[in-house]
């Protein structure tokens, strides 16, 4: 027997957003001599030196670019930096899963299905599934990000279920398991059929899926490309737009099951306010999201006090727990009074064990509101009865009955759980869906 892995959403580092390929320096700003290596276990120690680790963010994952094949077919580190021309350093799998773990952390490496990577490495799994199965249990890797590039509609699925199984060949006779995070369904079209037909065959094999678009891509330090609701292309969704592809998701969350609303942009740089940092982390937590941060935490870590306003958002226990809650719900869509992305308020709820409910309050709007929040849209009916609510950002409790009145800052959500005490449970949502690992 094993214990099951990722039955609740993972939280850690991805260094794809902020970073993507490209080479990276030091934080004196000098490379020479500088490995994709050295910088993603700068990145694990300080992971843990700024708290994080000892808050819950123990998966590092690095993306796309650090791998290569032999000619005789053999997966291994990139010894280039990023695929780039720049020289690197061939990685040391196992010491660098050893370094990670001995900061308090899980490793992730990413793949595709296909035979090149979305970057255009050809280091994809098709046709070496096995293979590569064994090098990553051989290495003591935890998790498998498996990308769609170089797969379609017709052997998507084929390529997906043949990786789950290696993954189990290769671990059936160890105690380290390996996560499988699938982006398949976000490779097709957001409202599209095949879609939601994927996330059928998707939920049996892995423990969480991509269901939206990128979140953003780095474009130079001084680049909007982050922004809010970003105004571009498909590929590149923003908070809001993959809040309103994941929220429509909820029936599929469950233990072990997890909706990826794609990464956390929060920490340096990212051109979101504050507020739209609190956004995200509330909305993430209220769609029970997994949270994993794309911002350059050498600089966190450096300088925590410069950073200590997103250091406190990354580390609010009280929105985490809400993300790692045991019943393991999603986090529907309970009202949206305005369909434009600026204008109006969104409320999202998530069902929480024990009868309580999270819920998030999105203000949209381009300046501040006073809001009055009906419990009954989060399904609690009896409006006489008083309950205790409690305001995840000031971590104060409050006495509740039908009604909770709040300022909402632009762009800011508001979050708080609510207790039935003993008031009476509230209407029943969704259903969930068993543990498949
Ligand atoms: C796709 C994925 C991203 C990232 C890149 C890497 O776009 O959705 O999360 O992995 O590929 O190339």
């Amino acid at each position: 027997t094993s214990t099951p892995i990722g039955v609740k959403p993972i939280m850690g580092f991805n260094n794809w957003a902020r970073f993507t390929c490209a080479a990276q320096a030091r934080l004196d700003g000098t490379r020479t001599g500088y490995s994709f290596q050295q910088f993603m276990q700068d990145q694990a120690k300080a992971m843990k030196d700024t708290g994080l680790v000892a808050a819950g963010y123990t998966n590092l994952t690095v993306d796309d670019c650090w791998m290569q094949r032999t000619s005789a077919g053999y997966l291994h580190g990139a010894a280039t930096w990023g695929g780039s021309s720049q020289p690197g350093f061939d990685w040391e799998l196992t010491d660098y899963s050893n370094y990670v773990h001995s900061q308090g952390m899980e490793t992730g490496l990413y793949s595709t299905s296909g035979v090149n990577t979305c970057q255009g490495v050809p280091g994809g799994v098709l046709g070496h599934e096995q293979a590569d199965a064994n090098s990553l249990a051989y290495w003591g890797i935890d998790s498998l990000k498996l990308d769609n590039c170089g797969t379609t509609t017709s052997n998507r699925q084929q390529v997906f279920t043949t990786m789950a199984n290696a993954l189990k060949t290769a671990t059936a006779n160890t105690s380290r398991k390996i996560l499988f995070n699938e982006s398949a369904p976000a490779g097709y079209g957001p409202t599209s059929s095949e879609k939601y037909n994927s996330l059928d065959w998707v939920r049996t094999l892995g423990q969480m899926w991509r269901v939206s678009p990128d979140i953003a891509v780095w474009h130079g330090d001084s680049a909007s490309a982050w922004s809010w609701p970003h105004g571009g292309d498909y590929y590149e969704g923003g908070v809001l737009q993959n809040l309103n592809d994941t929220v429509a998701l909820a029936r599929y969350d469950g233990p072990g099951n997890h909706n990826d609303a794609d990464m956390l942009l929060i920490g340096d740089n990212n051109q979101l306010s504050l507020a739209e940092q609190r956004s995200q982390f509330a909305l993430w937590s209220a769609m029970g999201s997994p949270l994993m941060i794309s911002s350059d935490i050498r600089k966190l870590a450096a300088d925590p006090t410069t950073y200590a306003a997103q250091l406190a958002i990354l580390k609010n226990s009280d929105i985490i727990a809400v993300d790692q809650d045991s019943l393991g719900a999603g986090g529907y869509l309970a009202s949206r009074d305005n369909s434009s992305v600026s204008a109006g308020v969104d409320v999202v709820v998530k069902p929480l064990a024990g009868g309580r409910r999270a819920v998030a309050v999105l203000n949209k709007n381009a300046a501040s509101i006073n809001y009055t929040l009906d419990l009954a849209r989060l399904g609690f009916g009896n409006t006489t009865c008083t309950r205790t609510a409690r305001n995840l950002w000031t971590h104060t409790n409050l006495s509740v009955q039908s009604t909770i009145s709040t300022t909402i800052a632009s762009h800011d959500t508001a979050m708080f759980t609510v207790d039935p005490g003993s008031c009476g449970a509230p209407i029943a949502v969704g259903q969930l869906q068993a543990p498949q690992s």
